[in-house]
């Protein structure tokens, strides 16, 4: 049977700014969901991280079905309502348009979609991020899918050997997407050079290449590109098939333990490194730090698990820390060098204006005529 996995996700408002929604805001989400879902997902499941809220929907529609797209945009509207009721900040802060027009992608909400043959089990992850932007998922998608020495799974499975197919989307380039597809092993370096880059280039989707299937799909949305101007990051979702011609479960998460470096933290302006959080997580130091959580399911008939919480586990606990230390360094370089973004990245004008109108300020000095009056 084919099944379709829906990811849509969207920060309708926060409590104190942006660390989490109201517990009231997700139940209305859920049951807009459940209430108008009958029919159309065959299961759904919805829950947070920092202060976005993720539906993640089963159904047999395939991807980017306009209704579907709707259902969860009708939700976040239903939201933002309620949202403004209880005065939340932000609310209804990644709806963008005034309208639905078919599908979600450049109305704000980010959007991963997942289409196969079920197999006889069917187990994936499903990652949300706080705080920061799609590329944060570049290096460990990189390390998973392309570099043994991160998952010897690459050489140990025969049913890996021929290595993944990685499409990569140029995010700067705003009048339509502008694709590579690039072969891991045996295009390494053209890999890593492009995904080096964060900012600019963003894994979009994985394919096995001993079967051609999707093994992945990333949101790429870009809220900058659709409003203009700074609302908020671009917080993702990932979608990741594991296990059989897939890296296992634990290949896929094991990069996390890293705790990267990646763009997002306060004001979409810093740099911050990568937690891994228990479901429904949220932010708080600095409005960060930087977030992720892993809930891993199998599907079966369109039928959903109870999630598994792939990063409640002692062993979080340790890298967690390890993560608040980075934290904790970075920050106390303050506006200095690496610890704030590019000035292309900054999510703010002010600093912007501030250095235009230092730049009228600025003289040439000029040497000979200064050696002239001092001789
Ligand atoms: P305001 O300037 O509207 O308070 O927004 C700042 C913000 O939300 C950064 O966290
Ligand atoms: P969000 O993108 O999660 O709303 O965060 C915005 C922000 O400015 C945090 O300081
Ligand atoms: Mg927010
Ligand atoms: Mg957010």
């Amino acid at each position: 049977m084919r099944t379709t996995l829906s990811v849509i996700k969207a920060d309708i408002g926060g409590v104190a700014g942006h660390l989490m929604p109201s517990p009231q805001l997700v139940d209305c989400v859920q049951t807009h969901v459940r209430r108008h879902g009958g029919g159309l997902l065959t299961d759904a499941y919805v829950g947070a991280t920092g202060d976005d809220i993720a539906i993640l929907g089963t159904h047999p529609r395939g991807v980017g079905d306009a209704r579907v797209h709707q259902l969860a945009w009708d939700a976040f509207v239903a939201g933002t309502a309620l949202a403004k009721e209880q005065g939340l900040y932000g609310a209804g802060q990644d709806l963008l348009k005034d309208a639905f027009s078919g599908n979600v992608k450049g109305l704000g909400p980010a959007v991963a979609e997942l289409e196969f043959e079920e197999r006889p089990n069917e187990p994936f992850l499903l990652f949300m991020a706080d705080k920061t932007d799609p590329g944060a998922y570049n290096l460990p998608l990189y390390l998973t899918f392309a570099d043994p020495m991160h998952n010897a799974g690459l050489l140990l499975s025969p049913k890996m050997s021929h290595g993944f197919r990685f499409v990569i989307l140029d995010v700067a380039h705003t009048d339509g997407d502008r694709v590579i597809e690039l072969n891991a092993p045996e295009d390494l370096y053209d890999i890593a050079a492009l995904l080096r880059d964060n900012q600019r280039f963003v894994v979009e989707a994985i394919y096995s290449r001993t079967d051609g299937e999707q093994a992945a799909a990333v949101s790429t949305t870009r809220l900058h590109n659709i409003a203009g101007k700074y609302t908020g990051k671009d917080d993702p979702v990932l979608l990741v098939r594991t296990q059989g011609g897939f890296p296992a479960t634990g290949e896929v998460v094991a990069p996390y333990a890293i705790g990267h470096y990646v763009a997002g933290f306060m004001r979409g302006s810093h740099v911050g490194p990568l937690m891994p959080v228990k479901k429904n997580g949220t932010t708080s130091y600095f409005d960060g730090p930087p977030v992720v959580s892993c809930l891993g399911f199998c599907v079966h008939a369109g039928k959903l698990t109870d999630p598994a919480d792939a990063f409640d586990h002692p062993f979080w606990d340790y890298v967690r820390e390890h993560v608040a230390q980075k934290a904790i360094e970075i920050r106390r370089q303050g506006f200095s060098g690496a610890a704030m973004l590019g000035k292309d990245e900054l999510e703010y004008t002010g600093i912007v204006e501030k250095l235009r109108a230092l730049d009228a300020r600025f003289v040439v000095r000029d040497e000979r005529l200064a050696t002239a009056a001092g001789s």
